[in-house]
């Protein structure tokens, strides 16, 4: 039997690899405590979604359980032990501004709770596959210092500068920059997956993602954010912009092309890896460019205002170069753009006729 775990399964990642790995014949043991809806109120559960998938995915048992919980953690390992093929890693406090409010409680579920997995998964079985979703925050506010252009409608790197091409790759320094507390637990937990590959020859890797969405994201307003936006849009809510005259740029990943980054992957692991994900030059946006591509297609004018306030640790120019991960999985590729991740979550939307 080929088991795979899959952590917070019942989130935006979770739930979509939930969905990919059981149609490629895996059994699948999810956990999440919807601890996401602790964070951030009702509107962030994910319930929902748990539910959704205990009634449509045949091969699915979830345990609503702490991944902080060793021995509940442990029970599980202990129960599928060998069969565990596969580790997917992706639960988390999620939020820079969250952290700061409870830097315990972030720091145990984002570094401790992922210590425990890794530990687990040595113990019952170490010849799995542990995939981890790390963050590009692990290179804290470094980004901001690049040599950043100001255009009608975003940042830009200097042409000359050698990231303008293809965006900023793995050799980025990690050290000496603001995190934000979310930033430090998640590099935290980045190290220590890498270090069970290298220390233990485990077959670990770190994704570290830039902005990952799609139309399974409990968006709110402090996490999902281009899910957020659109909701914003369909329901006529308001908007608050922070700081960087909303010309910050993001690199935007649909969650079905991180999943299949995954499977490829699991199908011809690394040890102790770690690759920079996001949408790249492929795909991306500023947010008062994503605003107005909102507008386009919900048909609707947004409301929105503008605060000076910059969000601590946001970066005001992110493009992932995912060059390395290519040149490892050449079959690896995009389905999806901006634009069609914006049209998929608006549809999704506009299906469940939400107000707010
Ligand atoms: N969404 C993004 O833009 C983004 C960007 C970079 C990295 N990441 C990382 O990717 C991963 C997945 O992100 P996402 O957007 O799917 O997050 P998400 O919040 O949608 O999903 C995470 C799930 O984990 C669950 N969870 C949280 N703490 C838990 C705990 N202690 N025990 C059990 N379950 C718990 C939550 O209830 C939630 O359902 C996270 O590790 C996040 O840090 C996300």
């Amino acid at each position: 039997m080929n088991i795979a775990i899959i952590t917070g399964s019942g989130g935006l990642i979770g739930a979509e690899a939930v969905r990919f790995f059981s149609n490629k014949g895996f059994e699948i043991i999810g956990i999440d405590n919807d601890m996401r809806r602790i964070f951030f109120g009702d509107e962030a559960s994910t319930a929902w979604s748990q539910k959704k998938l205990e009634s449509e995915i045949a091969n699915y048992t979830h345990y609503s359980e702490d991944i902080r919980d060793k021995t509940a953690m442990k029970k599980i390992f202990e129960k599928y032990n060998n069969d565990i093929k596969l580790i997917i890693h992706t639960a988390a406090q999620p939020s820079h501004d969250w952290a700061a409010k409870d830097p315990f409680t972030d720091f145990t579920v984002n570094a401790n709770g992922t210590l425990t997995l890794l530990e687990l998964t040595r113990q019952y079985c170490p010849h799995a596959v542990f995939i981890f979703t790390s963050t590009n925050k692990v290179y804290g506010d470094t980004p901001n210092n690049l040599p950043l252009v100001e255009l009608e409608t975003r940042w830009e790197i200097d042409e000359s500068h050698p990231y303008y091409k293809n965006g900023i790759d793995e050799s980025m320094n990690i050290d000496q920059t603001k995190h934000s507390l979310f930033g430090a637990s998640k590099l935290a937990a980045d190290i220590l997956v890498q270090e069970y590959g290298k220390y233990f020859n485990m077959k670990t890797v770190c994704f570290r993602a830039g902005c990952l969405t799609g139309p399974g994201h409990s968006s709110t307003e402090l996490h999902g954010f281009l899910a957020y936006l659109m909701k914003c849009a369909v329901v006529g809510k308001h908007y608050t912009i922070f700081g960087y005259k909303g010309k910050q740029v993001r690199d935007n990943l649909h969650s079905y092309d991180l999943v299949n980054a995954f499977w490829e992957f699991y199908k011809n692991p690394r040890v102790g890896e770690v690759y920079n994900i996001g949408g790249s030059r492929h795909s991306n946006c500023s947010v008062i460019e994503a605003i107005k591509m909102c507008e386009e297609i919900s048909g609707r004018k947004m409301h929105y205002c503008y605060s000076d306030r910059n969000r601590i640790g946001d970066h005001i120019w992110w493009i992932s170069n995912v060059n390395k991960f290519r040149s490892h999985y050449s079959n690896w590729g995009y389905k999806y753009d901006i634009k069609s991740i914006l049209i998929e979550i608006e549809k999704n939307f506009r299906n469940m006729n939400i107000h707010e």
